[in-house]
Protein backbone atom coordinates (compact mmCIF):
# COMPACT_ATOMS: atom_id res chain seq x y z
CA UNK A 1 0.00 0.00 0.00
CA UNK A 2 2.72 2.22 0.97
CA UNK A 3 5.16 3.61 -2.26
CA UNK A 4 8.55 2.50 -2.44
CA UNK A 5 10.66 5.21 -0.98
CA UNK A 6 12.67 5.96 -4.09
CA UNK A 7 9.70 6.49 -6.15
CA UNK A 8 7.82 8.83 -4.14
CA UNK A 9 5.28 10.94 -6.97
CA UNK A 10 2.04 13.14 -6.54
CA UNK A 11 -0.06 9.91 -7.11
CA UNK A 12 1.82 7.91 -4.58
CA UNK A 13 0.91 10.65 -2.18
CA UNK A 14 -2.80 11.20 -3.14
CA UNK A 15 -3.20 7.55 -2.80
CA UNK A 16 -2.19 7.27 0.63
CA UNK A 17 -4.05 10.28 1.48
CA UNK A 18 -7.49 8.91 0.22
CA UNK A 19 -5.99 5.71 2.06
CA UNK A 20 -5.46 7.26 5.70
CA UNK A 21 -8.63 9.45 5.31
CA UNK A 22 -11.30 6.24 4.36
CA UNK A 23 -9.09 3.88 7.19
CA UNK A 24 -9.84 6.95 10.12
CA UNK A 25 -13.16 7.67 8.65
CA UNK A 26 -14.08 4.05 9.41
CA UNK A 27 -11.84 3.74 12.89
CA UNK A 28 -14.46 2.55 15.37
CA UNK A 29 -12.85 3.99 18.67
CA UNK A 30 -10.67 6.33 20.03
CA UNK A 31 -7.98 3.90 20.21
CA UNK A 32 -8.22 3.30 16.61
CA UNK A 33 -7.92 6.98 15.64
CA UNK A 34 -4.90 7.37 17.86
CA UNK A 35 -3.09 4.37 16.36
CA UNK A 36 -3.86 5.72 12.44
CA UNK A 37 -2.03 9.46 13.95
CA UNK A 38 0.70 8.08 14.25
CA UNK A 39 0.92 5.58 11.99
CA UNK A 40 0.68 8.64 9.43
CA UNK A 41 1.97 11.67 11.00
CA UNK A 42 3.90 10.20 13.98
CA UNK A 43 7.30 10.22 13.84
CA UNK A 44 8.28 7.37 12.31
CA UNK A 45 4.82 7.29 10.07
CA UNK A 46 4.11 6.90 6.75
CA UNK A 47 4.49 11.21 5.75
CA UNK A 48 7.66 11.51 7.60
CA UNK A 49 9.12 8.55 5.70
CA UNK A 50 7.76 10.11 2.40
CA UNK A 51 9.62 13.74 3.15
CA UNK A 52 12.42 11.52 3.63
CA UNK A 53 12.57 10.43 0.29
CA UNK A 54 12.29 13.78 -1.21
CA UNK A 55 15.81 14.13 -1.34
CA UNK A 56 15.95 11.28 -4.19
CA UNK A 57 13.27 12.96 -6.29
CA UNK A 58 14.21 14.95 -9.59
CA UNK A 59 14.57 18.74 -8.93
CA UNK A 60 11.96 19.79 -11.19
CA UNK A 61 9.34 17.55 -9.76
CA UNK A 62 10.44 18.18 -6.08
CA UNK A 63 8.09 21.02 -5.56
CA UNK A 64 5.01 19.05 -6.93
CA UNK A 65 5.90 16.04 -4.39
CA UNK A 66 6.14 18.44 -1.75
CA UNK A 67 3.02 20.67 -2.52
CA UNK A 68 1.43 16.98 -3.05
CA UNK A 69 2.85 16.16 0.96
CA UNK A 70 1.40 19.21 2.33
CA UNK A 71 -1.69 18.73 0.72
CA UNK A 72 -2.01 15.42 2.57
CA UNK A 73 -0.42 16.32 5.95
CA UNK A 74 -3.22 19.02 6.06
CA UNK A 75 -6.10 16.77 4.81
CA UNK A 76 -5.22 14.10 7.28
CA UNK A 77 -4.91 16.30 10.70
CA UNK A 78 -8.10 17.28 9.33
CA UNK A 79 -9.54 14.40 8.87
CA UNK A 80 -9.05 13.14 12.43
CA UNK A 81 -9.74 16.12 13.74
CA UNK A 82 -13.35 15.66 12.59
CA UNK A 83 -13.59 12.26 13.39
CA UNK A 84 -12.19 13.44 17.21
CA UNK A 85 -14.64 15.88 17.42
CA UNK A 86 -17.66 13.16 16.89
CA UNK A 87 -18.55 11.84 20.17
CA UNK A 88 -19.45 8.09 19.67
CA UNK A 89 -23.08 7.42 19.65
CA UNK A 90 -24.76 7.09 23.46
CA UNK A 91 -26.17 3.82 24.07
CA UNK A 92 -29.64 3.85 23.25
CA UNK A 93 -32.04 3.45 26.46
CA UNK A 94 -34.46 1.79 26.39
CA UNK A 95 -37.98 3.58 26.80
CA UNK A 96 -39.14 4.07 30.44
CA UNK A 97 -41.93 2.08 31.16
CA UNK A 98 -44.28 3.73 33.32
CA UNK A 99 -46.32 0.28 34.36
CA UNK A 100 -43.47 -1.36 35.49
CA UNK A 101 -43.80 -2.57 39.58
CA UNK A 102 -41.37 0.07 41.54
CA UNK A 103 -38.27 -1.30 43.59
CA UNK A 104 -39.10 -2.35 47.07
CA UNK A 105 -37.35 -0.34 49.60
CA UNK A 106 -37.11 -2.78 52.72
CA UNK A 107 -38.29 -0.98 55.85
CA UNK A 108 -35.99 -0.56 58.65
CA UNK A 109 -37.68 -1.28 62.50
CA UNK A 110 -36.82 -1.61 66.21
CA UNK A 111 -35.27 -4.16 67.61
CA UNK A 112 -37.88 -6.19 70.02
CA UNK A 113 -35.55 -5.33 72.61
CA UNK A 114 -35.47 -1.69 72.23
CA UNK A 115 -39.24 -1.82 71.42
CA UNK A 116 -39.83 -3.22 74.89
CA UNK A 117 -37.83 -1.45 76.50
CA UNK A 118 -39.47 1.32 75.20
CA UNK A 119 -43.22 0.07 76.00
CA UNK A 120 -42.23 -0.28 79.49
CA UNK A 121 -40.52 2.76 79.45
CA UNK A 122 -43.88 4.33 78.32
CA UNK A 123 -45.89 2.35 81.65
CA UNK A 124 -43.14 3.48 83.93
CA UNK A 125 -43.31 7.31 82.62
CA UNK A 126 -47.43 7.21 83.33
CA UNK A 127 -46.22 6.56 86.67
CA UNK A 128 -44.10 8.99 87.25
CA UNK A 129 -41.25 7.71 86.51
CA UNK A 130 -37.74 9.72 84.55
CA UNK A 131 -35.49 7.61 82.81
CA UNK A 132 -31.58 7.77 83.76
CA UNK A 133 -28.50 5.74 82.04
CA UNK A 134 -25.33 4.68 83.66
CA UNK A 135 -21.75 3.61 82.06
CA UNK A 136 -21.52 -0.09 81.04
CA UNK A 137 -17.78 0.15 82.10
CA UNK A 138 -18.56 0.45 85.26
CA UNK A 139 -16.17 1.00 89.16
CA UNK A 140 -16.28 -1.88 91.39
CA UNK A 141 -17.86 0.62 94.06
CA UNK A 142 -20.80 1.30 92.12
CA UNK A 143 -21.54 -2.56 90.93
CA UNK A 144 -20.75 -4.00 94.42
CA UNK A 145 -19.46 -1.73 97.16
CA UNK A 146 -21.97 0.80 97.46
CA UNK A 147 -24.45 -1.71 96.64
CA UNK A 148 -23.77 -3.31 100.48
CA UNK A 149 -21.50 -6.05 98.80
CA UNK A 150 -17.97 -5.75 100.25
CA UNK A 151 -14.64 -7.08 98.69
CA UNK A 152 -14.65 -10.88 99.53
CA UNK A 153 -18.52 -11.32 100.37
CA UNK A 154 -19.96 -15.07 98.74
CA UNK A 155 -22.52 -12.38 97.15
CA UNK A 156 -20.24 -10.89 94.58
CA UNK A 157 -20.46 -14.95 92.93
CA UNK A 158 -24.36 -14.03 92.42
CA UNK A 159 -23.47 -10.35 90.01
CA UNK A 160 -20.12 -11.96 88.83
CA UNK A 161 -18.46 -10.18 85.61
CA UNK A 162 -16.09 -9.39 83.59
CA UNK A 163 -12.77 -7.22 84.49
CA UNK A 164 -11.15 -4.75 82.29
CA UNK A 165 -7.52 -4.31 82.37
CA UNK A 166 -7.94 -0.74 83.91
CA UNK A 167 -9.33 -1.81 86.88
CA UNK A 168 -12.72 -1.08 85.99
CA UNK A 169 -15.55 -3.48 85.49
CA UNK A 170 -18.72 -4.65 82.71
CA UNK A 171 -21.40 -3.78 85.41
CA UNK A 172 -23.46 -7.17 86.01
CA UNK A 173 -26.41 -5.46 86.68
CA UNK A 174 -27.94 -1.86 86.49
CA UNK A 175 -28.54 -1.31 90.11
CA UNK A 176 -24.96 0.93 89.70
CA UNK A 177 -27.42 3.46 88.60
CA UNK A 178 -29.60 3.45 91.52
CA UNK A 179 -26.38 4.73 93.77
CA UNK A 180 -25.13 7.34 90.27
CA UNK A 181 -28.56 8.93 90.57
CA UNK A 182 -29.26 9.38 94.59
CA UNK A 183 -25.60 10.80 94.84
CA UNK A 184 -26.25 13.42 92.24
CA UNK A 185 -30.01 14.29 93.49
CA UNK A 186 -31.82 14.55 97.04
CA UNK A 187 -34.96 12.97 96.58
CA UNK A 188 -37.82 12.65 95.92
CA UNK A 189 -36.59 10.25 93.42
CA UNK A 190 -38.53 8.02 90.43
CA UNK A 191 -36.50 6.73 88.11
CA UNK A 192 -35.70 3.10 85.69
CA UNK A 193 -32.58 2.94 84.29
CA UNK A 194 -32.88 0.61 81.46
CA UNK A 195 -29.18 -0.60 79.62
CA UNK A 196 -26.99 -3.35 79.05
CA UNK A 197 -25.52 -5.97 81.52
CA UNK A 198 -22.61 -8.72 81.67
CA UNK A 199 -22.21 -11.62 82.78
CA UNK A 200 -19.74 -14.27 82.51
CA UNK A 201 -22.41 -17.26 81.70
CA UNK A 202 -22.77 -19.51 79.04
CA UNK A 203 -24.87 -18.98 76.23
CA UNK A 204 -27.91 -21.29 75.76
CA UNK A 205 -31.04 -20.14 74.98
CA UNK A 206 -31.81 -18.57 78.24
CA UNK A 207 -28.51 -17.02 79.34
CA UNK A 208 -25.90 -14.62 77.44
CA UNK A 209 -22.91 -13.02 78.60
CA UNK A 210 -24.78 -9.70 77.55
CA UNK A 211 -28.48 -8.88 78.30
CA UNK A 212 -30.63 -5.85 79.17
CA UNK A 213 -32.15 -4.88 82.28
CA UNK A 214 -34.35 -2.41 83.56
CA UNK A 215 -33.43 -0.82 86.93
CA UNK A 216 -35.87 1.30 89.04
CA UNK A 217 -35.41 3.33 92.08
CA UNK A 218 -38.27 5.43 94.10
CA UNK A 219 -37.12 7.44 97.04
CA UNK A 220 -39.21 9.57 99.18
CA UNK A 221 -40.64 9.98 102.88
CA UNK A 222 -43.01 7.76 104.25
CA UNK A 223 -42.56 5.29 100.84
CA UNK A 224 -43.45 1.41 102.12
CA UNK A 225 -43.63 -1.56 100.28
CA UNK A 226 -47.25 -1.10 99.65
CA UNK A 227 -46.44 1.47 97.48
CA UNK A 228 -43.85 -1.29 95.50
CA UNK A 229 -46.52 -3.38 95.13
CA UNK A 230 -49.02 -0.78 93.90
CA UNK A 231 -46.90 0.17 91.20
CA UNK A 232 -45.77 -2.88 89.54
CA UNK A 233 -49.03 -4.11 89.52
CA UNK A 234 -49.68 -1.35 87.20
CA UNK A 235 -46.52 -2.17 85.56
CA UNK A 236 -48.03 -6.13 84.78
CA UNK A 237 -51.16 -5.05 83.77
CA UNK A 238 -50.66 -2.44 81.33
CA UNK A 239 -47.43 -4.50 79.95
CA UNK A 240 -48.93 -8.06 80.51
CA UNK A 241 -53.22 -7.16 80.40
CA UNK A 242 -55.54 -5.85 83.25
CA UNK A 243 -56.55 -9.24 84.68
CA UNK A 244 -53.18 -10.24 85.89
CA UNK A 245 -52.55 -11.11 88.91
CA UNK A 246 -49.20 -10.95 91.26
CA UNK A 247 -47.48 -12.26 94.13
CA UNK A 248 -44.28 -11.45 96.13
CA UNK A 249 -42.02 -13.96 97.33
CA UNK A 250 -39.50 -13.33 100.17
CA UNK A 251 -35.98 -13.44 98.62
CA UNK A 252 -32.48 -12.03 99.09
CA UNK A 253 -30.40 -9.09 97.25
CA UNK A 254 -27.48 -7.16 99.35
CA UNK A 255 -28.88 -3.80 98.37
CA UNK A 256 -32.43 -4.50 99.56
CA UNK A 257 -34.41 -5.64 102.52
CA UNK A 258 -36.87 -6.79 102.42
CA UNK A 259 -36.44 -8.51 99.64
CA UNK A 260 -38.98 -10.23 96.77
CA UNK A 261 -38.84 -12.22 93.92
CA UNK A 262 -42.14 -10.87 91.40
CA UNK A 263 -44.29 -13.78 90.25
CA UNK A 264 -47.17 -12.72 87.74
CA UNK A 265 -50.06 -15.36 86.90
CA UNK A 266 -49.64 -17.24 83.56
CA UNK A 267 -50.82 -14.79 80.59
CA UNK A 268 -51.02 -17.83 78.86
CA UNK A 269 -53.34 -19.65 80.58
CA UNK A 270 -54.29 -17.31 83.33
CA UNK A 271 -53.25 -19.47 86.14
CA UNK A 272 -53.80 -22.82 85.41
CA UNK A 273 -50.59 -23.97 84.39
CA UNK A 274 -49.36 -24.69 80.88
CA UNK A 275 -46.42 -25.39 78.72
CA UNK A 276 -45.42 -21.60 78.74
CA UNK A 277 -45.43 -21.25 83.14
CA UNK A 278 -44.14 -24.86 83.21
CA UNK A 279 -47.24 -26.16 84.77
CA UNK A 280 -46.95 -23.99 87.37
CA UNK A 281 -49.41 -21.34 87.17
CA UNK A 282 -47.15 -18.44 87.61
CA UNK A 283 -43.99 -16.55 86.19
CA UNK A 284 -41.31 -14.96 87.79
CA UNK A 285 -40.85 -11.07 86.18
CA UNK A 286 -38.28 -9.31 88.42
CA UNK A 287 -36.83 -8.96 91.48
CA UNK A 288 -37.29 -5.92 94.19
CA UNK A 289 -37.35 -4.51 97.60
CA UNK A 290 -37.18 -1.75 99.70
CA UNK A 291 -34.11 -0.34 99.75
CA UNK A 292 -31.63 -1.22 102.45
CA UNK A 293 -30.27 1.24 104.96
CA UNK A 294 -26.91 0.96 104.31
CA UNK A 295 -26.89 2.07 100.40
CA UNK A 296 -28.62 4.86 101.88
CA UNK A 297 -25.82 5.72 104.56
CA UNK A 298 -23.71 5.24 101.58
CA UNK A 299 -25.00 8.32 99.36
CA UNK A 300 -25.63 9.98 102.48
CA UNK A 301 -29.45 10.18 102.74
CA UNK A 302 -30.86 9.90 106.68
CA UNK A 303 -31.95 6.54 106.47
CA UNK A 304 -34.36 7.51 109.80
CA UNK A 305 -36.26 10.20 107.48
CA UNK A 306 -36.39 8.41 103.57
CA UNK A 307 -37.27 4.88 102.29
CA UNK A 308 -37.39 3.71 98.76
CA UNK A 309 -38.53 0.41 96.63
CA UNK A 310 -35.89 -0.90 93.79
CA UNK A 311 -36.88 -3.44 91.46
CA UNK A 312 -34.83 -5.24 88.35
CA UNK A 313 -36.03 -6.88 85.34
CA UNK A 314 -34.53 -8.21 82.52
CA UNK A 315 -35.38 -7.49 79.32
CA UNK A 316 -34.96 -10.50 77.12
CA UNK A 317 -36.70 -12.73 79.20
CA UNK A 318 -39.69 -10.31 79.25
CA UNK A 319 -39.57 -9.73 75.60
CA UNK A 320 -39.20 -13.58 75.44
CA UNK A 321 -42.61 -13.95 77.30
CA UNK A 322 -44.48 -11.53 75.78
CA UNK A 323 -43.74 -12.82 71.92
CA UNK A 324 -43.07 -16.27 73.04
CA UNK A 325 -39.88 -16.50 71.79
CA UNK A 326 -37.57 -19.87 73.03
CA UNK A 327 -34.01 -18.77 72.65
CA UNK A 328 -32.77 -15.49 73.36
CA UNK A 329 -29.68 -15.98 71.35
CA UNK A 330 -32.59 -14.65 68.13
CA UNK A 331 -31.70 -11.59 70.04
CA UNK A 332 -27.67 -11.21 68.69
CA UNK A 333 -28.18 -12.84 65.76
CA UNK A 334 -29.31 -10.41 63.39
CA UNK A 335 -31.78 -12.75 61.48
CA UNK A 336 -34.14 -10.31 59.32
CA UNK A 337 -35.98 -13.91 59.51
CA UNK A 338 -36.54 -13.40 63.02
CA UNK A 339 -36.09 -9.65 62.82
CA UNK A 340 -38.90 -9.26 60.79
CA UNK A 341 -41.89 -10.06 62.91
CA UNK A 342 -41.35 -7.27 64.99
N1 LIG B 1 -29.90 -6.17 90.42
C1 LIG B 1 -30.68 -7.34 90.69
C2 LIG B 1 -30.24 -8.44 89.71
O1 LIG B 1 -29.58 -8.18 88.76
C3 LIG B 1 -32.16 -7.09 90.55
C4 LIG B 1 -32.68 -6.15 91.60
C5 LIG B 1 -32.71 -4.79 91.38
C6 LIG B 1 -33.17 -6.63 92.81
C7 LIG B 1 -33.20 -3.93 92.34
C8 LIG B 1 -33.65 -5.80 93.80
C9 LIG B 1 -33.66 -4.45 93.54
O2 LIG B 1 -30.58 -9.61 89.92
Amino acid sequence: MTAPLDSVTPESIERLQAEAIAEIQAAGSPEVIERLRSRYLGRRGLLRQASSALGAVPAEKRPLVGRALNEARRAIEEALRQKSAVRPPAPQEPPFDFTMPGRPRPRGGRHPITATIEAIRDIFARLGFEVAFGPEAELDYYNFEALNIPPDHPARDAFDTFFLETGALLRSQTSTVQIRVMEKRTPPIRVIAPGKVYRPDTVDATHSFLFHQIEGLAVEEGITMADLKYVLHEFARGFFGKDVRMRFRPSFFPFTEPSVEVDITCFACNGSGCALCKRAGWIEILGAGMVDPNVFEVVGYDPERYTGFAFGMGVERIAMLRHRIDDMRLFLENDLRFLGQF
